[in-house]
């Protein structure tokens, strides 16, 4: 059985429950303020490596919004289910200047890009620096972010090390850790993983030409 529901503010935090890409914005006031709040309305934006993009949708007085205008920097972490509570505890209407982290378990780290802490919890970060700022009559704020760097958690890279074939993967990791240590990183991240793959022509067709073993 089907039923209409009615729409009510926030209707796509508690009623709208798929599809749903959950993450936590973190920006800075002027002062320098860390703040945080979840946000769903989010999406890729330009797919292509030069000029990679994610858009985002924001009540224009919320504070991340009004961060973002400020300081044109943002960080997009994408939490676990395990962060459930402490998401939700982010997406209180604390008083401008409070830090909501504060009153969560989320442990501040330093981002690689942008001023705006990252959350070291979250799996998959994006750093961003605004492109453009669309503010729709009566509505919502639409921040274009330019992607300045993605973080992600090691187990993830090693997720993607799994589709290269097998017999490949000693070199690429060796190859990859070089290429770190060369460009002065500590950590092999995935952009460093898949702008390396590029350089050296490591293609899909490529890939599934050993797989085949053709
Ligand atoms: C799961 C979830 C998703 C949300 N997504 C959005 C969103 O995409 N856009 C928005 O304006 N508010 C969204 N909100 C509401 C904001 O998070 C909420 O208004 C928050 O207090 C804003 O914090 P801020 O003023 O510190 O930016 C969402 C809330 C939840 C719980």
């Amino acid at each position: 059985m089907k039923k209409e529901i009615k729409i009510r503010p926030f209707w796509y935090s508690d009623i709208w429950l798929w599809p749903k890409l959950i993450t936590i914005i973190t920006t800075l006031d002027k002062k320098g303020t860390v703040n945080a709040g979840p946000y769903s309305h989010i999406m890729q934006y330009d797919v292509m490596t030069k000029n990679p993009s994610l858009l985002v949708g924001f009540r224009q007085d919320s504070h991340s919004f009004v961060n973002i205008c400020d300081t044109g920097e943002f960080v997009v972490n994408c939490p676990s289910a395990e962060n459930l509570d402490d998401m939700m505890e982010t997406a209180k209407f604390y008083p401008e200047g409070v830090n909501e982290l504060e009153f969560t378990k989320f442990t501040q780290i330093p981002s690689l890009k942008v001023a705006p802490p990252s959350l070291k919890e979250c799996p998959q970060i994006a750093e961003c620096t605004v492109s453009e700022i669309i503010r729709l009559k009566k509505s919502t704020g639409i921040v274009i972010g330019k992607i300045e760097a993605l973080v992600v958690d090691e187990e993830l890279t090693m997720k993607m090390l799994m589709n290269v074939p097998p017999p490949l993967r000693k070199m690429v990791i060796g190859n990859t850790e070089e290429e770190a240590a060369e460009k002065g990183q500590e950590k092999v991240t995935a952009k460093l993983f898949t702008d390396l793959a590029r350089e050296v022509g490591m293609d899909t067709e490529l890939m599934d030409r050993f797989r085949s073993g053709g």
